[in-house]
């Protein structure tokens, strides 16, 4: 039986892996590695309870540090694990500084790296998510893009062999726990109805710095409507350094589970967010999305009229919380949410 290790360190590679690790494990021998790049609870290991995946079966517990110190210690402490347990895969996620130091040490190690979510680009290198993207594609054996924009943009850099465009695997996520999240009663607990309020989350590296901080904590504050926001670690704490809080209607409440954040998301009149995964997540939902970056990878949910960017701007944040994107349909953009047995096939062969 092939071995397949499957690597992952923070919230949105739980959900990314666990459809593919349900797929995987009907045909593989498949083990888990946990980086520990996330190990606040409420961001890790809640996503083991609520979507089933099995328990890690090696734990680096590297926590957090510099994208340099970080990366560091995945590379040292995923070495002796890939070398122990000689994969015949390594599964890497997304874009973070888990995947890049997983395909790193696997590359030199001679491992197929098979990387879910290739060929999605920002174009803005000054994002550590995209330098991170760029260098897992550069050294992955199989790609698999979620969608044609993937596999063109990997054709434009020169990367054509073992592309496969698969679909979404958080497609996949949203089919299989969209229905469990609609008997969370995560809005019942915080008063809400639904339709009655604002969704927002922020934690993008350059919204927690200033200006961009600031400049969205008063937008936020200024809206004339309720505004819920579970909030990230890394925000709560740039909140405190700089001194700032949020004011107006918006209600701070602590990180949601993936259930409970999805039914937050499904009872939005609207989110307001900077994450990559919850602008995908909103269109699968049917939630119209407004950005809080000048640049998206996921350009096929702002082309269909879904989203739109508006950045730190506080206008155009209140222009579109008032008229949100509203697309005449919410056609499939990414695949019919069975991109995990696809991926299987491509892997195993089954
Ligand atoms: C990382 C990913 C980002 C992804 C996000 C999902 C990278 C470069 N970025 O960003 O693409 O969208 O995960 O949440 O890998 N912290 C805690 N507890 C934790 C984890 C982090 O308090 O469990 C704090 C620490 O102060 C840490 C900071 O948050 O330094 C940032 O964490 P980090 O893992 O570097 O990046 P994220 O912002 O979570």
């Amino acid at each position: 039986m092939a071995k397949v290790l499957s690597v992952v360190g923070n919230r949105p590679q739980y959900v990314k892996a666990a459809p593919l690790c349900v797929a995987l494990a009907a045909h593989a021998d498949v083990v888990g590695v946990d980086t520990g790049q996330h190990y606040d609870p409420e961001l890790s290991q809640v996503f083991y309870d609520e979507l089933g995946i099995a328990p890690p079966v090696h734990r680096l517990e590297v926590g957090s540090g510099s994208h340099a110190a970080m990366t560091a210690r995945i590379l040292e402490r995923i070495e002796p694990v890939l070398v122990a347990e000689q994969p015949d895969w390594c599964v890497v996620y997304g874009d973070t500084n888990s995947t890049i130091a997983a395909a790193l040490a696997a590359a030199k190690l001679g491992i197929p790296i098979a990387h879910v979510e290739a060929g999605l680009r920002s174009f803005d290198r000054s994002m550590p998510e995209e330098l991170n993207r760029v260098l897992t594609d550069a050294i992955s054996t199989v790609l698999l893009a979620p969608s044609q924009t993937g596999a063109d943009n990997l054709a434009a850099e020169g990367i054509t062999d073992g592309v496969h465009v698969v679909g979404d695997v958080m497609a996949d996520a949203a089919r299989l726990f969209g229905p469990i999240a609609e008997r969370s009663d995560a809005l019942a607990q915080l008063g809400l109805e639904p339709g009655g309020y604002v969704l927002a989350t922020i934690h993008r590296e350059a919204n927690t710095r200033q200006p961009a901080l600031g400049r969205l904590v008063a937008a936020l504050s200024a809206l004339d409507c309720d505004v819920v926001l579970p909030i990230h670690p890394r925000t709560a704490a740039a909140l405190d350094r700089e001194g700032l809080a949020f004011g107006g209607r918006v209600r701070v409440v602590p990180p949601a589970p993936y259930l409970g954040f999805t039914a937050l998301l499904r009872g939005a009149r609207v989110l307001v967010t900077d994450s990559g995964g919850a602008q995908k997540e909103a269109w699968f939902h049917g939630v119209p999305c407004i950005t809080l970056r000048d640049r998206t990878e996921w350009v096929e949910t702002v082309e269909a009229g879904g989203n739109v960017l508006v950045a730190d701007d506080a206008e155009a944040i209140a222009a579109a919380v008032a008229h949100p994107p509203q697309p005449a349909d919410w056609p499939a953009l990414y695949g019919d949410g069975h991109a995990a047995e696809r991926i299987a096939h491509v892997l195993l062969g089954s």
